[in-house]
């Protein structure tokens, strides 16, 4: 069995103990960038404005945070300081405060760094989009499929019509046309609905249930369920705090792949869903063909991909590592080739009550 945590990559060099002052929108992007980055450890973030949103995003992290920034600035392993508090006083102040050892980063340079930051975060939401979008044209087929079958049904119904004479038996044929043109919107709805740009939402409490069945339906327009068994096994009421459109989208990922790596002889489709008092599990396992030992260190790498050029971006999993990454969750994969693989999402638990 091989077994890989994406996490398991631990930089053998000390970190780099950084303090940002201010916790506006730039302190909060700067936040949300470097606490992903393993050789970088944010000692505190600071904002005389209590109700700065980079100090609950902190929190959430479990990073300190203070409205003394002086505190910060004298903190004996600082090595660099990041000013974006745009205020023009601070840097005086940095200096005062600051031990020899720290470096600064204050004024022009730290807004081209927010400037490179911004960047960086729209130019992964236009890589996420073209990547759902490449995909959302393979469901060309299954759509076809789907539209289809009420079509005819329609068309059948409507040639009955034309020769019927009694008046109940039109209302009911009527009815199940109705039905079956409902079918064949709601299909177009749920796909326009997933094709659209993710909302900016990141901080909602989503049902994890929900989430995944709406990525089944979606897994289904994407890859052949021919000879596929689904077993869920949820827990009831489970949530995560992050964005809905974008957990919607690595759902569909894992789900399709795991559909793709069983699409020669079928096999069984496990969701689960776990609670504990510290997390929250997700489980996608399949019995398909498994991950052989010398790529499964390469899966969540950009483009790669092993199948067939013109079949996959090499994307999805990249994209959906972002997104549990960003909701400061790990992935975790264990695969036997020949046997199947599960992949395990691990969530912090959603706080009850006022953070
Ligand atoms: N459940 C799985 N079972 C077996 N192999 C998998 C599984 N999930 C991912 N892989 C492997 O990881 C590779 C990368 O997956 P990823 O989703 O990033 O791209 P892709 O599926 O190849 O392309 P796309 O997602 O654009 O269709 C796959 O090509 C496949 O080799
Ligand atoms: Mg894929």
């Amino acid at each position: 069995m091989q077994r890989l945590t994406d996490s398991a990559v631990v930089s053998t060099l000390a970190p780099i103990k950084v303090a940002i002052l201010g916790a506006g929108r730039g302190g909060t992007a700067l936040l949300d960038l470097l606490h992903q980055i393993p050789s970088i450890e944010i000692v505190g973030i600071s904002d005389r404005d209590r109700g700065a949103p980079g100090l609950q995003r902190a929190r959430d992290l479990h990073i300190p945070v203070t409205d003394r920034a002086e505190h910060l600035i004298g903190n004996h392993g600082v090595n660099l300081i990041m000013d974006v508090t745009g205020d023009p006083t601070m840097e005086r102040f940095v200096h005062m405060h600051k031990r020899p050892a720290a470096d600064v980063l204050s004024g022009s340079a730290s807004r081209v760094l927010w400037e490179l930051v911004r960047h960086e975060s729209n130019l992964q939401a236009e890589l996420f989009h073209a990547e759902k979008l490449a995909g959302i044209g393979s469901f060309a087929a299954g759509i076809a499929h789907d539209i289809n079958n009420p079509l005819q049904l329609i068309m059948g119904l409507a040639e009955n019509l034309m020769d019927e004479r009694d008046v109940t038996t039109i209302r009911e044929q009527a009815k199940e046309i109705i039905e079956a043109v409902r079918r064949t919107s709601a299909i177009c709805r749920d796909l326009t609905q997933y094709a659209r740009r993710s909302s900016v939402r990141d901080d909602t409490v989503v049902s994890v249930n929900g989430r995944l069945d709406e990525a089944l339906k979606i897994a289904r327009y994407a890859a052949s369920f021919h000879d596929i068994f689904v077993i869920k096994h949820y827990q009831a009421g489970v949530e995560v705090r992050g964005n809905p459109d974008e957990l919607l989208h690595a759902f569909v990922n894992f789900i399709t792949n795991a559909v793709h790596a069983m699409d020669r002889e079928g096999g069984t489709l496990t969701l689960t869903t776990q609670q504990s008092k510290e997390t929250m599990e997700v489980r996608i396992s399949d019995t398909g063909c498994g991950i052989q030992p010398d790529t499964l260190h390469q899966i969540f790498e950009p483009f790669f991909t092993t199948k067939e050029p013109g079949k996959g971006t090499g994307l999805g999993l990249y994209n959906a590592k972002t997104v549990v990454n960003k909701m400061h969750g790990t992935i975790s994969v264990d695969s036997h080739v020949g046997a199947g693989t599960t992949f395990t999402l691990t969530f912090p638990a959603v706080q009850e009550g006022p953070p």
